[in-house]
């Protein structure tokens, strides 16, 4: 949600920091903008802001011919909560001196009643934003008290109820940045030609430094050319800054040729999967390791029941992990919108698990729910693909998925990952409690570590996909039905078409359809089932015939050699036959090229959907 890049060096910043914005736009992509400090002559500095509705393209218009000296700056890309996406809510903001400027992703909970403080005390606010009234606050604390920049900005902060990450400049102390955090995510980066960064994630620090601190909830930063990187607390504790070796490379975040990088990362799945599980698989030894699950074992084993806590694409990866630990652990599931969870009365017991899955490893619901879920004593275990992110922060223990940077806004690699890793971690667990014979622990192990040539395999019929896609690119709903394992897939190919091509799509058990859906059957709707061999097959194609005889048209997801449910499609995609655990690893790949080739069809911005953000950082 929001993005938000700063520099300070030697350099000009303005190029630094649009490049940044760029690669950040997949946070928000309602405005944009940046403010920069330019010399006003003998009258001293004065503070330059740019900022424009649209993409970072769109300020880049408006910015135009103009030159920009300054090496400090501070730029955002917007995802808008409080104000509709205009020139005038972009940030960044300021307040009526033109003094200090800030970029702020978050929401101040308390603002309106900050906001009518300023308001009576004289301050003209212009915009409809929470953040607007950061900028007027910190200023008025600066001048009122004769206080520092960095004191300001800490004295302004403790009376915000609510998130933020925020970076504010001051046009009469142009060698510093001040940076703060409290639940929003902020990395700071140290070049080695004494430059310093701040963002949001370290997509944009990535080019520049490998050195970079994360800075901690209730943490603020001045960040002084010639004068270092000083860390205090909210409430004015020392801290040391902890330098860590950032391991992003630079070519994971480019496009590599592929039209866009939601198509990238559904040909780089092969990899990415294979990647989360090495060194977690042994064939050799016929074992799994999972550090995070070892180390606690005794909390696994002990453990009467699993919560599972995710939102979006993630909370299907975990209904994907209901099958299987209940299949391989006996141990009992619930999966749960975080959201949800964190809003009403949970049962949360001590010897719960409770699993948290996210892609970022920053969506606040998520981080909020674990935080209910270890105040009432469970333990938590975190799987996330973001390193160093504040979920896997919280947690007791965890497991990353290494997918690598996941740009397109909808998910498609974390997907796949998450379920390659969850799938691991039940066959280790199942297997040491003894719930799950050697055996077909070995078997499964085996195949298990051979998916990601079998995904090749269904990346290889690309082709065949995008056939089917041109027959449905101008549809207005669709409908897609899955049963057991496949029932997540489908609520996931639903997901994904709705995400990137605007379709209304729904996702559905099977057999559920008779309960509603099939009164919207007709010659128009088109119905993907999710059909490969497995035990409920015969039953998904009785449901393939009630679709059939109301007049449906047919896309049927199946396993190579398939003859029954094929005789009955219009359209036929096959994916290679493995054990139907594993299958979701399959069968969700031709979803995602379906949708990408009709969100491509339909001309739609299949990396930027409207609306939508990567990271969702506000409840
Ligand atoms: C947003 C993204 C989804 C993602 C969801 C959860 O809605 O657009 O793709 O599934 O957040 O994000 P997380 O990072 O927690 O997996």
């Amino acid at each position: 949600m929001c993005g938000i890049v700063a520099y300070i060096g030697p350099e000009p910043a303005l190029p630094i920091v649009i490049n940044g914005l760029k690669r950040l736009e997949y946070r928000g992509y309602d405005s944009s903008g940046i403010a920069l400090i330019e010399s006003d002559g003998n009258r001293g500095n004065k503070l330059v802001i740019r900022k424009k509705k649209g993409k970072v393209s769109d300020l880049l218009d408006h910015i135009g011919e103009e030159v920009f000296k300054s090496s400090v700056a501070i730029g955002h890309t917007r995802w808008a909560t409080h104000g509709p996406p205009n020139d005038i809510n972009a940030h960044p903001h300021r307040a009526e001196s033109n003094r200090i400027a800030l970029v702020h992703n978050g929401i101040i909970e308390n603002y309106t009643t900050i906001k009518e403080t300023l308001h009576n005390r004289g301050h003209a606010l212009l915009s409809d934003t929470d953040s607007e009234v950061l900028a007027h606050l910190i200023e008025e604390v600066m001048t009122n008290g004769d206080l520092s920049l960095f004191e300001a900005v800490r004295t302004a902060l403790n009376q915000v109820v609510g998130a933020y990450a925020i970076v504010v400049i001051d046009k009469d102390n142009p060698t510093k940045l001040i940076a703060a955090r409290r639940s929003s995510p902020l990395v700071i980066g140290l070049g080695e030609d004494g430059s310093y960064y701040a963002a949001s994630d370290a997509t944009p620090i990535v080019p520049y430094t490998k050195n970079v601190v994360y800075l901690k909830d209730e943490e603020i930063a001045s960040l002084e050319l010639d004068n270092g990187l000083r860390i205090r607390t909210i409430s004015n504790l020392k801290i040391t800054p902890q330098v860590q070796a950032l391991e992003l490379e630079i070519e994971s975040l480019e496009k590599g040729g592929y039209e866009h990088f939601m198509l990238k990362e559904i040909f780089e799945q092969p990899k990415s999967i294979r990647d989360s599980l090495r060194g977690r698989i042994d064939l050799k030894k016929g074992e799994i390791r999972i550090t995070g699950v070892d180390d606690n074992w005794e909390k696994w084993d002990n453990a009467s029941r699993i919560i599972i806590l995710a939102c979006g694409t993630s909370w299907h990866a975990g209904l994907v992990a209901e099958y299987l630990f209940e299949d391989f652990t006996r141990i009992p599931v619930e999966v749960e919108y975080a959201s949800e969870f964190r809003y009403r009365n949970p049962i949360i017991r001590e010897d719960d698990i409770v699993i948290a899955i996210s892609q970022s490893g920053e969506t606040a619901d998520t981080l909020a729910a674990i935080k209910t879920a270890k105040d009432a004593g469970a333990h938590v275990f975190s799987l996330c693909n973001v390193v160093g992110s504040s979920i896997p922060r919280e947690s007791h223990s965890g497991a990353y998925t290494h997918a690598g940077p996941e740009i397109g806004v909808a998910s498609t690699k974390a997907f796949t990952t998450q379920i390659a890793v969850l799938t691991a971690i039940a066959l280790h667990v199942g297997v040491k409690k003894g719930r799950l014979p050697r055996e077909r622990f070995l078997r499964l192990i085996t195949e298990l570590n051979g998916i990601p040539e079998l995904v090749d395999s269904v990346l290889k019929q690309a082709d065949i996909i995008y056939s089917v896609a041109d027959e449905f690119a101008e549809s207005t709903n669709a409908l897609y039905l899955g049963r057991g394992y496949q029932f997540p897939v489908a609520l996931e190919g639903a997901l994904k078409l709705k995400e990137i091509s605007y379709i209304h799509a729904e996702g559905y058990p099977a057999a559920e359809m008779k309960h509603g859906p099939i009164a919207l059957i007709d010659e128009s709707l088109p119905v993907i089932f999710i059909a490969p061999k497995d035990d409920v097959y015969e039953k998904v194609v009785s449901n393939i015939q009630e679709v059939k005889a109301r007049g449906g048209r047919l896309v049927v997801v199946v396993t190579e050699g398939d003859n029954e449910a094929t005789a009955l499609a219009d359209y036929v995609i096959s994916v290679p036959k493995c054990d139907p655990s594993l299958s979701p690893l399959l069968t969700s790949i031709p979803l995602q090229l379906l949708s990408y080739k009709i969100a491509v069809l339909r001309g739609c911005n299949v990396d930027q959907p409207r609306n939508l953000a990567k990271s969702v950082t506000v409840e």
